[in-house]
């Protein structure tokens, strides 16, 4: 145990924070519907994954909360890739659904590539389109992926500076690891993209004054691991012994760190938050409030 005199890091609340870009999307919620939108949200789910429903059921919970529409469609684990195709194809053509997300991961039989390329890039909330990921890389961004988003909405609630700054993302994933470095990268940072094959991952991990780690191995990075003084970001999500943890060890990197995300109660819940924010953004985009 540490003694009283010991530093530690402050939380950066995903609770608080998630609270204000929710609340601040109820007024344009409200002004979408004096304009007879309201904004839809149709989630795919694929088989029965404990985790995936979960995530489903609080992205409802949410669009149902704030007023947005929510349509999830439930689906067999050995649907055929044509019908899934088709239901899409459906929901791409429906003018009253803004947001098409297809919740990950999907059976093995089915080609994630060819499923999420088969949404249209206008109704792209996870962003995940090559459409959208081309315009994030341009540096002209329409849809955000979801958790990078709320990653960098976090930092700024800090005030933390990202210009010049040493930023190392543990992980490359195409829903993280690639889009948040994108987005530390188009702020002027100094971005490293460690992996699985990086070799002496702490040499890297030690310098950095912002670290995010997606990497989804429970405590994965240690207290010694951190750079004193620095903003850690915890991505991980990861059930050990029916207790939720991040890929970071909080109670050892929460002693160097200056600031850290909790899990729970961090990231996560920003991912939702910005998904409706997304949602919300496609709505006023198909009605000409913005461009
Ligand atoms: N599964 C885990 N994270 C995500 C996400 O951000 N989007 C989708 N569609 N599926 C996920």
């Amino acid at each position: 145990m540490g003694d009283a005199s010991e530093l530690s890091a402050a939380l950066i609340d995903g609770k608080i924070l998630s609270r204000s870009v929710t609340d601040a999307l109820s007024s344009r919620v409200r002004f979408l519907a004096e304009h007879g939108v309201c904004p839809k949200l149709a989630v795919l789910l694929v088989g029965d994954d404990p985790a995936s429903q979960t995530y489903v059921r609080s992205k409802e919970r949410l669009c149902k909360k704030l007023g947005l529409a929510s349509e999830v469609i439930r689906l067999s684990d050995d649907i055929s890739k044509g019908a899934l195709l088709a239901e899409i194809a459906r929901l791409n053509a429906d003018p009253l659904t803004h947001g098409i997300l297809v919740q990950l991961p999907l059976p093995k039989h089915l080609d994630e590539r060819e499923i999420l390329f088969s949404i249209s890039p206008d109704k792209d909330v996870d962003g995940f389109h090559p459409a959208n990921v081309g315009l994030l890389a341009s540096g002209a961004p329409r849809f955000v992926p979801c958790t990078p988003k709320g990653i960098m909405s976090m930092l700024d609630s800090i005030g933390c500076e990202i210009e010049g700054k040493r930023c190392v993302v543990v992980g490359r994933s195409n829903i993280v690891g690639k889009p948040i470095a994108q987005l530390l990268l188009a702020r002027s940072a100094t971005v490293t993209i460690c992996h699985s094959r990086t070799r002496s991952l702490a040499d890297f991990t030690r310098e950095a004054d912002i670290l995010v780690v997606a990497v989804g191995r429970p405590r994965m990075i240690t207290g010694d691991m951190v750079k004193p003084g620095s903003v850690v970001v915890d991505v991980g999500v990861n059930r050990v012994d029916g207790k939720l943890c991040g890929d970071v060890d909080f109670e050892s990197a929460s002693r160097v760190a200056s600031w850290i995300t909790p899990v729970p109660g961090g990231v996560g819940l920003m991912t939702v938050a910005m998904l409706m924010e997304n949602t919300v953004e496609s709505a006023e985009r198909s009605a000409g409030i913005i461009i």
